[in-house]
């Protein structure tokens, strides 16, 4: 099939900036971004490009090129969906909070909605795309939703997994190291493949393309950031080791990192891996595992959650231990609340649990990130649940600049590895803090030498500890 028109559901993170770069890509397709967040669709066409919902460095760029060309933000959904000729399901699979598979499967109602949406409104073939993180076996559950209860049309499921990174979305869209496509064997299945391939082989090499069964294109995206996520945690089991034997964590990663077969990305010792997608998607491998009465594996992919909790727990005892055992009434500034540098999503970020554990503590917290909002930061201690939302507002401030939120703190803790936070003037911060200055670089991107001359006592994940 000749794909002219393209239909996306969901305008997140990984549907809008996934469809700006195919409709920028590929000029002769009409691409409709479609959600039934109406905010978030006036955002995507804000005319002041700095309000758009999502933040990635150059996406600015691709959304001026491309909107109002071919590329279209809408809350009309039942009008794009009868109009495309593929549509992409982009919507949120977050961790089921009740039920059976509570705090561990995913929650596909979202999903379920969309397939009968998509049922009831097509009068025409359609090609259905899942790009959000799945289950294995989710196609197959899509399939039977539409078959069953459409119109006699006719759909082709594929998976295709989104590989992006935030903060590097655009890039890795750009410049993606392989596309994976899953679909059927059948005459029908594999030209629905080939639809897929002839879109993104107007910029990705063809041997970048990989196509698979689809059951196999679900499990690799798992199996992808189930590894990411191991080695982030079993750097971080080290960072303790390190830490407790004065060996550096810098020094132990860039050794085993020269190791061709380990090679030398993702081992930076954190706080703690957080994001939409490694948690989610580990704890769906676990309830997948268990499901089939596979606990061994089960209990092996947990590990990878238990000592991420464990490092970010670990942070704010740390924390409180070193200010002599009482943070009660003390100033904490936080820089950094979102889960990465170069992105404003905040998504199981470390800071929350560590801010949560702190306020438990009953410290004080103001907060500095250059890009997450104050509703946002709010939000996410609401979610939790720990206080009441006022208790919340009164413990916890956020301020625009990191000067005004170390006035008179007591220590710093660095959650997010934001580059400016290199360029402060950390005298300026010194002078203004309470004495003993303690700094807690939870992201190791700080220069401890310079900031012990100037007087502060460091602590650095994964180094032999001052502080
Ligand atoms: C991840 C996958 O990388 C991506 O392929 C998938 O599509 C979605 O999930 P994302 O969650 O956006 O992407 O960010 P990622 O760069 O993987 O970082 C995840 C977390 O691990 C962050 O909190 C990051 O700070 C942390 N991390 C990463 C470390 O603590 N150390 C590292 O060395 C690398
Ligand atoms: P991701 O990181 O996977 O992109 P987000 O939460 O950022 O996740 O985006 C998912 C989007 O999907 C949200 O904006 C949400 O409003 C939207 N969404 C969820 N269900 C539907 C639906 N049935 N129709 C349209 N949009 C939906």
């Amino acid at each position: 099939m000749n794909i002219k028109k393209i239909c996306c559901i969901g305008a997140g993170y990984v549907g809008g900036p996934t469809m700006a770069v195919i409709a920028q890509k590929c000029p002769l397709i009409n691409v409709t971004v479609v959600d039934i967040n109406t905010d978030r669709i006036a955002a995507w066409n804000s005319n002041d490009l700095s309000k758009l919902p999502v933040y990635e460095p150059d996406l600015d760029s691709i959304i001026k090129e491309a909107r109002g060309r071919n590329l279209f933000f809408s809350t009309e959904v039942d009008n794009a969906i009868d109009a495309a000729d593929m549509i992409f399901i982009s919507v949120n699979t977050p961790t089921k909070t009740y039920g059976k598979g509570k705090g561990l499967a995913a929650d596909l109602k979202y999903i379920e909605l969309c397939a009968r949406q998509i049922a009831r409104v097509s009068r025409q073939d359609k090609i259905v795309v899942e790009k959000s993180t799945l289950p294995v076996r989710t196609a197959s559950a899509i399939k039977s939703i539409l078959d069953n209860t459409g119109n006699g049309v006719q759909f082709q499921i594929l998976s295709n997994p989104e590989f992006l990174a935030e903060g590097t979305a655009v890039k890795d869209l750009l410049e993606p190291d392989r596309v994976l496509i899953g679909g059927d064997s059948t005459k029908e299945g594999k030209g629905a493949i080939q639809s897929l391939v002839d879109i993104y082989a107007n910029w990705v090499p063809k041997d970048r393309i990989l196509t698979t069964n689809v059951w196999s294109s679900e499990l690799s995206k798992l199996t992808a950031n189930a590894f990411l996520a191991q080695r982030v945690s079993s750097i971080n089991a080290m960072s303790v080791i390190c830490e407790k034997t004065g060996a550096d964590i810098n020094e132990v990663s860039k050794a085993i990192g020269m190791d061709s077969r380990i090679g030398p990305k993702f081992l930076e010792s954190s706080v703690g891996f957080g994001g939409s997608c490694f948690q989610k998607d580990i704890l769906n491998l676990v309830y997948i595992a268990k499901s089939y009465g596979l606990n061994e594996v089960a209990d092996y992919w947990e590990q990878v959650i238990l000592m991420n909790d464990y490092q970010k727990n670990r942070f704010s005892d740390n924390i409180v231990s070193t200010l002599y055992n009482t943070v009660s009434g003390k100033k904490i500034t936080f820089l950094g609340w979102a889960f990465k540098k170069d992105t404003n999503d905040t998504r199981e970020s470390a800071a929350i649990q560590v801010a949560d554990n702190l306020l438990n503590e009953r410290a004080y917290i103001e907060v500095y990130d250059p890009k997450v909002t104050e509703e946002r930061i709010y939000a996410d201690l609401e979610h939790l649940n720990s206080r009441n939302p006022e208790e919340n507002r009164e413990l916890l401030k956020i301020r625009q600049n990191p000067y005004q939120a170390s006035e008179n703190s007591h220590a710093i803790a660095v959650l997010t590895e934001w580059d400016e936070f290199k360029t402060f003037d950390w005298q300026k911060i010194y002078d203004n803090m309470k004495k003993p200055a303690f700094i807690f670089d939870g992201r190791g991107i700080l220069d401890t030498k310079t900031l012990e001359k100037i007087g502060f006592i460091c602590y650095q994940i994964g180094s032999g500890t001052k502080a």
